[in-house]
């Protein structure tokens, strides 16, 4: 067994992801960098490499069982267990999402990924999670997701019944897992990164990719002992 602290982190090819591994990688970790695209997947890998971070490859497509079975075996074969999930991986799936002209189709594909997507890749990572000392799972979130922020009006994204929803099912989800993985040292968070320039929102969020990593990197990195539950940015708890 590694080691080394092993995490796994979803959709790091780019974006938060690519800057969460860069994160952890820079803390000491190995990073597992979770990509569907093998060209894409290569070159963050290089690039991560080439920063002086101990990357390594994971092909992942969070939708697909086969492929998030087959990461479990390529984290099983290659450290016996793993000590830090980021469940990062996400689609917008694109408009229109008022509800009242919102696509069906859209809503079930922002579903599969955002949530059906983070379940499939927990609960095959979840018994290599179990041989850790000190198990994380970070669910990246969205202050979108806030349903206390949602009614209060302010600035909380444009009207969605696809994206937003998708994250406030994940937080649900986030927290059924917290009840059931009670008194076992897995400690379950949910992470808003901010609004971030990516491709996500075709780059027209207002923090820096890193400035968005850094919740879900001391998220992962917790103390033993720390916060479970939880549902936090950088200034503190965001209300659900
Ligand atoms: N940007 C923001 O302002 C913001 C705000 C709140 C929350 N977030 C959340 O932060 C996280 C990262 O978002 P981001 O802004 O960095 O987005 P991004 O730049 O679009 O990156 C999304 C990542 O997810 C990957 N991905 C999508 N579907 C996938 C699948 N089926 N299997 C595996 N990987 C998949 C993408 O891979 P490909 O390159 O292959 O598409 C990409 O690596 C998401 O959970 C997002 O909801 C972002």
């Amino acid at each position: 067994m590694s080691e080394r602290t092993i995490a796994l982190v979803t959709g790091a090819n780019k974006g938060i992801g690519y800057e969460i591994a860069a994160g952890l990688g820079a803390r000491g970790m190995s990073v597992g960098v979770g990509a569907r695209d093998d060209g894409r997947r290569a070159v963050a890998v290089e690039k991560l490499r080439a920063a002086g971070v101990d990357a390594f490859g994971v092909p992942l497509d969070v939708t697909d069982d086969e492929s998030v079975a087959a990461a479990a075996r390529l984290l099983e074969e290659r450290a016996g267990r793993l000590d830090v999930l980021v469940n990062n991986a996400a689609i917008t799936g694109g408009g229109p999402q008022e509800p009242t002209v919102v696509d069906l189709a859209t809503v079930r594909t922002v579903v599969e990924t955002n949530v059906l997507g983070v379940i499939r890749v927990t609960n095959a990572m979840l018994p290599l999670l179990r041989r850790s000392t000190s198990p994380r799972i970070v669910n990246m979130s969205s202050g979108v997701a806030s349903l206390t922020r949602q009614s209060q009006g302010g600035d909380v994204g444009p009207i969605s019944a696809a994206y937003a929803p998708s994250k406030t099912f994940l937080n649900a989800v986030t927290i059924q897992y917290v009840k059931e993985l009670q008194g076992t040292n897995i400690l379950v968070n949910a992470a808003c990164p901010g609004y971030v320039a990516t491709d996500l929102n075709g780059h027209r969020g207002h923090r820096t990719p890193e400035q968005g990593a850094a919740t879900a990197i001391r998220l992962a990195t917790l103390p033993d002992g720390g916060p479970t539950g939880g549902f936090f940015e950088d200034a503190g708890v965001v209300p659900w």
